[in-house]
This record gives C-alpha cells, sequence and structure tokens, in this order.
C-alpha cells in the first residue's frame, strides 16, 4: 500500500512530525523523500532530540524502515552526509543514482542573484539554480560523486518491487501546493511542482500504485518568504478573527511585542527551519486548502498544530478530549475542504495525535 503525504498550503504544515507519526504507527517497509531537496526543513524528534532535516526522510524515526531518496530530489553532498552521521542511518538510506547534485555554485547563485533573493525570497539552498541547470542538462547526477558510491540504488525498482510483494511504502513530499511552479502563486514559488502527482514521479512509481493522499495543513496558514497570502492578520483584519483577539491577548500577556502579525509569529514560534526568516501569520485559508486537495486528489487530510490556538488542546490523543470550540474548528475544516479529517496533530512529538482512522 502507497501513501504520498503533501502539504496543502504553504510548506512547513507539519509533515516532518506527521510522517514520523506515520512511521512508528504504520511501520512501513520503505520511507521515501520526494520533494525539491535541500531548501525544505522537517522538524522531527525521535528521543526527545529535535531534528531539522533536509535530506534524511523523517521516517528514519523508525529503525526498520528502509530510507530512500528519489531521483526527483537535489541533493547536497555535504548536507546529505552530515544528517546520515547524526540520524545514524548508514546502511539502510540510499538514493537514486539519478538524483541531481547541488554545487556551491549554485547556492552562489541563489544567495547573489537579487532576482532570486529578493523578489522571490528563495532559501538560498541553489535548489532553483540546480533545476535551472538539470533543465539546461549539464548538471551532475549522484553516480558522477564518488563519496556517494555506497549509497546508490535505482530506487523505482526497490520501491515498485516492495509494493508487489505487498510491502506498505510512505513517500514524504515537501514544500507545499501554494508553492508549486504549475499551480501555486507564480513567481513566488518553488522550482518544481509540489503535488503528489510529482511526488509519485520523484520516487519512480505509476499513478495506479498510489492508494493514499494525505494532504496536510496548519490549523492556520503560515508563509515564508515572499508572495502573495490570503487572510493575512493585521491590526485591521483581525477584527474579523475572535479566536486571533484571543491568541493576542495572551501572546502580549506572555511579554510578545511589535505588529500584531510579529506578535502572533513570535507567540506561535512560526521561524524558519531552513532560514530562520519568521513565518506570515494567516486565518485558514479554506480557498487554497478546497484547491489544493484536489488537485493532490487528497482521500484524507491532517490537520496540524491545534494546541497552538486551543492550548487545552496540548498533547491529547483522545477526540472526544477536545473542547467543544477545538471540534468545530475541526468540523469547520472538514466540511469546507470536503474530505475527511483522519489525523489531528496536538503538539510537536510524534506521540501528539488523535487517530481517528481506526474509528
Ligand atoms: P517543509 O518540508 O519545510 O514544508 O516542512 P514541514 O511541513 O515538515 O514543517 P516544519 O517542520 O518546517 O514546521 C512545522 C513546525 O511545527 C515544526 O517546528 C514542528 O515541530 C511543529 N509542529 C508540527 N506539528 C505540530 C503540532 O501539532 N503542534 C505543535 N505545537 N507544533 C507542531
Ligand atoms: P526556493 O525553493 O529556495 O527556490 O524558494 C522559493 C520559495 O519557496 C520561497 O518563498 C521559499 O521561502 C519557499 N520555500 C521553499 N521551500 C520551502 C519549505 O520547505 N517551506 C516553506 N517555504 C519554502
Ligand atoms: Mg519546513
Amino acid at each position: 500500500m502507497v501513501k504520498i503525504v503533501v502539504g496543502g498550503h504553504f510548506g512547513d504544515e507539519g509533515k516532518g512530525k506527521v510522517i514520523s507519526y506515520l512511521a512508528l504507527k504504520d511501520k512501513p517497509d520503505i520511507v521515501a523523500r520526494a520533494g525539491v531537496g535541500p531548501n525544505a526543513g522537517h522538524t522531527v524528534y525521535k528521543e526527545g532530540k529535535e531534528f531539522g532535516l533536509r535530506m534524511v526522510p523523517c521516517g528514519f524515526v523508525n529503525e526498520d524502515s528502509r530510507l530512500f531518496i528519489g531521483a526527483g530530489v537535489l541533493i547536497d553532498v555535504k548536507r546529505f552526509l552530515d544528517e546520515v552521521k547524526i540520524t545514524g542511518t548508514r546502511g539502510r538510506i540510499f538514493i537514486d543514482k539519478r538524483c541531481a547534485i547541488i554545487e556551491e555554485k549554485h547556492k552562489e547563485q541563489d544567495s547573489s542573484d537579487g532576482y532570486l533573493k529578493e523578489k522571490v525570497g528563495t532559501t538560498g539552498s541553489g535548489c532553483g539554480p540546480a533545476n535551472a541547470e538539470r533543465a539546461h542538462r549539464t548538471i551532475k547526477l549522484a553516480q558522477d560523486i564518488p563519496e556517494l558510491k555506497e549509497y546508490l540504488a535505482d530506487v523505482p525498482s526497490e520501491v515498485n518491487n516492495a509494493i508487489s510483494d505487498g510491502k506498505d511504502v510512505l513517500i514524504e513530499a515537501s514544500q507545499g501546493f501554494g508553492l508549486s511552479l504549475f499551480y501555486g502563486t507564480y513567481p513566488f514559488v518553488t522550482s518544481k511542482d509540489t503535488s503528489a502527482s510529482m511526488a509519485a514521479t520523484d520516487i519512480g512509481i505509476g499513478p495506479t500504485k498510489v492508494k493514499d493522499v494525505l494532504v496536510v495543513y496548519k490549523a492556520y496558514t503560515t508563509r515564508v518568504g515572499e508572495g502573495p497570502m490570503r487572510n493575512f492578520i493585521d491590526e485591521n483584519s483581525i477584527k474579523n478573527y475572535p479566536i486571533w483577539q484571543e491568541v493576542l491577548k495572551d501572546a502580549r500577556e506572555k511579554g510578545f511585542n511589535g505588529s500584531v502579525n510579529e506578535i502572533l509569529a513570535g507567540y506561535l514560534g512560526e521561524k524558519g527551519t531552513v532560514t530562520g526568516r519568521s513565518r506570515r501569520i494567516g486565518d485558514f485559508d479554506f480557498t487554497l486548502a478546497k484547491y489544493s486537495s484536489m488537485v493532490n486528489g487528497a482521500t484524507e487530510i491532517c490537520i496540524t498544530c491545534l494546541d497552538k490556538i486551543f492550548l487545552e488542546c496540548k498533547s491529547l490523543t483522545e477526540y472526544e478530549e477536545l473542547s467543544e470550540r477545538a471540534k468545530e474548528y475541526i468540523k469547520k475544516i472538514e466540511e469546507n475542504v470536503g474530505v475527511k479529517v483522519t489525523l489531528i496533530s496536538t503538539g510537536p512529538r510524534s506521540e501528539d495525535m488523535i487517530d481517528l482512522r481506526k474509528k
């Protein structure tokens, strides 16, 4: 059985945490990383320790899972080798021999080119320039790099053989739908499509092999970098949002200051995993959520960070224990998006999860 996990807003929805839960709970034989490359930072906890993973699949938390990085994903060699070391995954992690390689020149271009850095607001990780060079057909591939020799694999064969043997495969995508090169808020987007179909292509499996597409949304919307955002919360618009007025009050009491949006970002701890930039905060974007569920072919959805706006929900694992207002909030999202909510995340640790699939 193949399940793909994708982001439904602008990235940073908490996919890393969701994947770590599913890897431990569903015990997939394979966890494979799709997406653009090391521009993504997935946050995940293992035995109380926090990891901000940009290359290694978050499913590493399950020590029995085999880990793969698909051919569509760009590799930063140093970053990859460092993460293999800190996660202790050598021997069970493999990358497709056709992954393209990010070099120093790509990072330099990404951080010095005014258009990319200032206008698009990229992460500076070299992904855009590397994908441009890939399209130009001059980029180096993983099979050209001696240090990667022991990690090389034919990922499509490994994954498709596992599927034929009836094993479970979990695919983790990165970024979010609003950052898709095809369907996002162009030109304020990343350098590739970010939908579930692209994730399948990244790994080398056909659409007929995919059973579930789980689209992840935060309980509110965040965006790092440039580009438009609906329902941005500021001094004016906060009048329309009773929930946010309450959060703001609590944030001010706890000593956060600055503009309304800065106070909320500080209080919610919304800082980029890769760049450390502050994320902008918006109310839940139903329009984007509905559209992204449609294009992704969502079979189920997950809502994360419920505990950040409803403090009483922190670390709960049973739906019945949620407050009435939190239940109504979830119901409203489910009805508007038109897809069943199967997972509700109530904290950053893997175990902070309400799993409605068992019901
Ligand atoms: P990208 O691939 O970069 O889009 O990342 P991501 O979707 O894996 O999200 P990222 O880890 O960048 O950001 C999510 C943040 O929210 C991290 O700091 C997580 O630890 C945290 N987080 C995830 N789920 C929850 C939750 O339910 N509650 C709380 N309090 N924090 C959460
Ligand atoms: P790039 O992918 O580094 O080229 O950046 C292009 C845009 O996508 C910028 O607005 C980035 O902030 C955004 N972006 C890229 N990757 C992520 C991610 O993993 N989470 C959130 N935003 C991202
Ligand atoms: Mg992130």
